[in-house]
């Protein structure tokens, strides 16, 4: 099933200059970028973008981590695109992140992990549909 998900690359990637070398991986995985944006995140995005963690400990620093250089934003389409893009980035934690993977290869910390990827179809819609209108993604 052709499915889309939405991807953001973060600011510790965007800083080392490693959009081009995600992209390559994402790429190589069989994955489509049919929609792309480079932005400056602002904390009211930021914060409307991560509501489910607003009660973590860790809400506060993730909203300033995510402001603090430009990120990304995409749309990857492919087969399976959210279980296949979960995949390739690999576990949230870089230490545990499989050989190959995006966070492996270039994630610095939990925190600073280089990409972000939708956890579930249903809101992989709704994220994409904060950064993207429709006529913005060409498949
Ligand atoms: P992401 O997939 O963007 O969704 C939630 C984010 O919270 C996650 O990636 C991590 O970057 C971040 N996160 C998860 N656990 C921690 C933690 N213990 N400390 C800081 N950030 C965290």
């Amino acid at each position: 099933m052709t499915e889309r998900t939405f991807s953001i690359i973060k600011p510790d990637a965007t800083r080392r200059n490693l959009t081009g070398k995600v992209n390559a991986v994402i790429e190589d995985a069989g994955l489509r970028i049919v929609a792309q944006r480079r932005i400056r995140m602002t904390e009211d995005q930021a914060k409307k973008f991560y509501e489910v963690h607003a009660a973590r400990p860790f809400y506060g620093e993730l909203v300033e981590f995510m402001t603090s250089a430009p990120v990304v934003v995409q749309v990857l389409e492919g087969e399976n695109a959210v279980a296949r893009y979960r995949e390739v980035m690999g576990a949230t934690n870089p230490a545990d992140a499989a050989e190959g993977t995006i966070r492996k290869l270039y994630a610095e910390s939990v925190g600073e992990n280089s990409v972000h990827g939708s956890d579930s179809a249903e809101n992989a819609a709704i994220e994409i549909a904060q950064f993207f209108t429709d006529d913005q993604i060409v498949g």
